[in-house]
């Protein structure tokens, strides 16, 4: 069941309302529209494929940090994971459990991590200045801190190079090589550092699950490593990554189950705890970007549809060249034929599209027109260029 479909009548529904009343009854577009019962399936989907686990689904507050979201996936039952000392403000005034949460990074600042260790968040080490810092901020905070090697496994993920983040060349995390230099070093902190784990991740929008699989193999591998030189590690952390259907192609991805019964076995041989750090597959296909349509025109062999909404609102398609469905709200007039369209924005550059060669019938002004699978990554991007409105956002 998936909360956005076009019903017979040739109208985008979103859970039974029509899209495109939603947007008539609306001040300012364009506007994100969710479903907030799209959200709790995606949580008990997980939720589900965890059981018979000790486990924390950490949610990435980057892919979406909208307060009421955040105090959803709280109250289903979400722990957090961190990017920076706000994400950590607010995850904690969202009534996150603190010591369900996981802050990463490979530039945390000192004054942030002296926040995380007076909350008692698990924190990543990410490099050797990174662990000094951790160290540091364990000493003003008068606390001992729960940390996890990042380990940097070298696994492809198979996606675009800038969501690639666990290959040997990336900023992220820390070699084999070097392993035993942290270890050398946490044994030394006995009142400031406790190790209790491993993490990784290896990239964003992986659809295969064997590469979440290679990367479990070796990090089980560095556990046992890890506990042969008498630290008791009880964390796995794999971290995010599980891909989404962008296309709308029917095709058969990874589910959240597929995933999980991929090191499912591990997990369980090594008697350890998984964390989980999903963004994407929580909360993109929860969201569309409901835009108007401003006007149509061509120029040399190329035909555009003009919208309201932009790469301001919406920067996935301009920065990874990434594919977001697009569709009209309203039907089509019975006999219209389709046109190849770019769909793009008012911004004053030509990056500014959010869909390319797409067939679509030749839409009327002011016809509702989305762009799908807009919860992840889209609102928690936009900026204010061209001095646009950060949008408005609405769930049903
Ligand atoms: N854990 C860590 C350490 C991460 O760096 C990320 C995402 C996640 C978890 C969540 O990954 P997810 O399950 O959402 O794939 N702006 C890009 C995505 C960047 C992802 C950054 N890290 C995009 O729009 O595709």
């Amino acid at each position: 069941q998936h909360c956005f479909t076009k019903s017979e009548d040739g109208y985008l529904y979103c859970e039974g309302l029509k899209v495109h009343d939603i947007m008539e009854s609306v001040e300012r577009r364009p506007f994100y529209l969710y479903s907030k019962p799209q959200i709790t399936r995606n949580v008990e989907a997980y939720k589900d494929a965890l059981e018979g686990l000790s486990s924390i689904i950490g949610y990435a507050i980057k892919a979406n940090n909208n307060l009421k979201i955040l105090e959803h996936l709280r109250h289903l039952g979400c722990g957090a994971v961190l990017v920076s000392g706000n994400e950590l403000r607010l995850a904690l005034r969202a009534g996150f459990d603190p010591t369900r949460c996981i802050f990463n990074g490979n530039g945390k600042i000192l004054e942030d991590l002296v926040l995380a260790a007076q909350e008692g968040v698990f924190v990543n080490i990410d490099s050797e200045f990174d662990l000094e810092n951790i160290t540091e901020a364990a000493k003003r905070a008068g606390k001992k801190v729960n940390v996890l090697l990042r380990i940097n496994p070298d696994v492809d993920p198979q996606v675009h190079p800038y969501v690639a983040t666990g290959n040997k060349n990336s900023k992220f995390g820390i070699r084999n090589e070097k392993l035993q230099w942290f270890l050398d070093a946490v044994k030394e902190l006995p009142n400031e550092l406790k190790l209790v784990g491993a993490h990784c991740h290896l990239g964003s929008t992986i659809t295969k699950v064997d590469i979440f699989r290679d990367a479990a193999t070796i990090m089980i591998n560095y556990i046992d490593q890890i506990r042969d030189q008498g630290f008791e590690v009880d964390y796995l952390n794999i971290g995010g990554g599980l891909g989404i259907d962008y296309y709308h192609s029917g095709a058969i991805l990874p589910t959240p189950r597929d995933l999980i019964d991929t090191v499912r076995d591990l997990v369980i041989s090594r008697g350890l705890n998984l964390i989980i750090e999903p963004g994407r597959s929580l909360i993109a296909n929860t969201c569309c970007l409901v835009n108007r349509v401003t006007g149509v025109k061509s120029n040399g062999s190329k035909n555009f549809i003009v919208i309201d909404g932009s790469m301001a609102e919406l920067i996935r398609p301009s920065l990874y060249d990434a594919y977001q469905h697009i569709e009209l709200v309203s039907p089509a007039p019975s006999n219209a034929e389709t046109t190849t369209f770019d769909v793009v924005g008012p911004v004053c550059e030509s990056a500014d599209f959010l869909g390319k060669g797409r067939e679509l019938p030749t839409p009327a002004k002011g016809t509702g027109l989305v762009v799908h699978d807009a919860g992840a990554y889209c609102m928690s991007m936009a900026s204010t260029y061209n001095l646009k409105m950060r949008p408005p956002e609405y769930w049903v």
